[in-house]
């Protein structure tokens, strides 16, 4: 396969920088769209080439794109805080209003000059509180019922499609849990359990739909190579475990014991409304990625979070 000129946005960031240094040791080339150009060749090294741009503001510079081969769009306000009218306003605004400011970069080149593939995020929670249901790329959404979370995958993902019509290939990335040994919600997770206090939370029962950050940048390549692929991409582990067995397994690789469980109740009470990151139920499967044969690295979570925590 011949070496590809990918732009990224988003790629100071837990998924973003991985994918960085994935792309650059298989010898592909990397321009990168930050709100901050000094903070971004710090975290990533002087001799990647740096936009800056502010998302809230304008489209980027199309010499960011021009040429490229693809576009991979990872920007957005973290989730994980809580979530007041204003913090919502920027998770929409930070992912919609931030792709729809590059679609609009692309649409400004001329058809060659064009990158021919937008991989952009999208995530797990486009799918509701499903119970034990196993939802692949063909389930229903939950869009328009007034869930958060899935109103704001579901514009993030309109808001990219909006490049088909420019003759680009579009896949949406549907994003579950990414566990990382360093930054993102394992981490804070990980946290209670080490001081022996760790336990499941609500009544345990709900699925999580995780995957190793191996994998996660796994299928971002996987997305960018095949052409395809084409439209949502579920990217969870294929073993979605309930969150109780999830903790359990966090105990075992902390060698730690598993006790208290935090009541849902007190969960939205402490939360809010943001609780729904831990509570919903999702069984989301990765079934494009195994129709496409796509092996992960890490399908199970105990090997998963033995790799992962120390
Ligand atoms: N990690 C997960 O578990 C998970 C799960 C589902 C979906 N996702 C989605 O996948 C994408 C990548 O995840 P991640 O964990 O790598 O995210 P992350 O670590 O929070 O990084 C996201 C990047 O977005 C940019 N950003 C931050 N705040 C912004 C704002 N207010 N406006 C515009 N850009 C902003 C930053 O880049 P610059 O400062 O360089 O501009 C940041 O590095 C995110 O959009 C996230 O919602 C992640």
């Amino acid at each position: 396969m011949s070496a590809k000129h990918v732009t990224i946005s988003g790629a100071t960031g837990l998924v973003g920088s991985a994918l960085v240094a994935r792309l650059r040791e298989r010898g592909d080339r990397v321009t990168v769209l930050s709100r901050s150009a000094s903070s971004a060749r710090q975290r990533l090294g002087d001799d990647v080439e740096v936009h800056e741009w502010d998302p809230s503001s304008d489209a980027p510079p199309v010499e960011a794109l021009r040429g490229r081969d693809a576009l991979v769009n990872l920007a957005g306000a973290p989730v994980f805080r809580r979530w007041t009218d204003a913090a919502k306003e920027e998770l929409r605004r930070s992912r919609i209003a931030t792709t729809e400011h590059l679609v609009s970069a692309l649409a400004a080149l001329p058809d060659p000059e064009r990158p021919r593939t937008l991989v952009s995020g999208s995530a797990s929670g486009i799918y509701g509180d499903r119970g034990e249901a196993r939802l692949d790329e063909g389930s229903m959404v939950a869009t328009g019922q007034g869930d958060f979370l899935a109103d704001l995958a579901g514009d993030w993902e309109a808001a990219a499609e909006g490049a088909r019509g420019l003759g680009v290939r579009v896949v949406a990335l549907r994003t579950g849990l990414v566990l990382a040994a360093t930054g993102g919600a394992l981490a804070v997770m990980a946290k209670p359990f080490r001081l022996g206090l760790g336990g499941w939370l609500g009544n345990g029962r709900q699925l999580v739909p995780w995957i190793h950050l191996d994998d996660e940048v796994g299928l971002l390549l996987a997305a960018l190579d095949h052409d395809e692929l084409d439209g949502p991409l579920n990217a969870s582990a294929p073993h979605p475990v309930t969150n109780k067995a999830f903790s359990k397994a966090v105990g075992r690789a902390l060698r730690r014991p598993v006790l208290a469980p935090a009541p849902a109740p007190v969960l939205r009470l402490a939360l809010g409304e943001q609780a729904q990151l831990v509570l919903d139920s999702c069984g989301m499967v990765p079934a494009r990625a195994e129709a496409l044969g796509y092996r992960f690295a890490h399908p199970e979570i105990d090997g998963a979070l033995q790799d992962l925590l120390r």
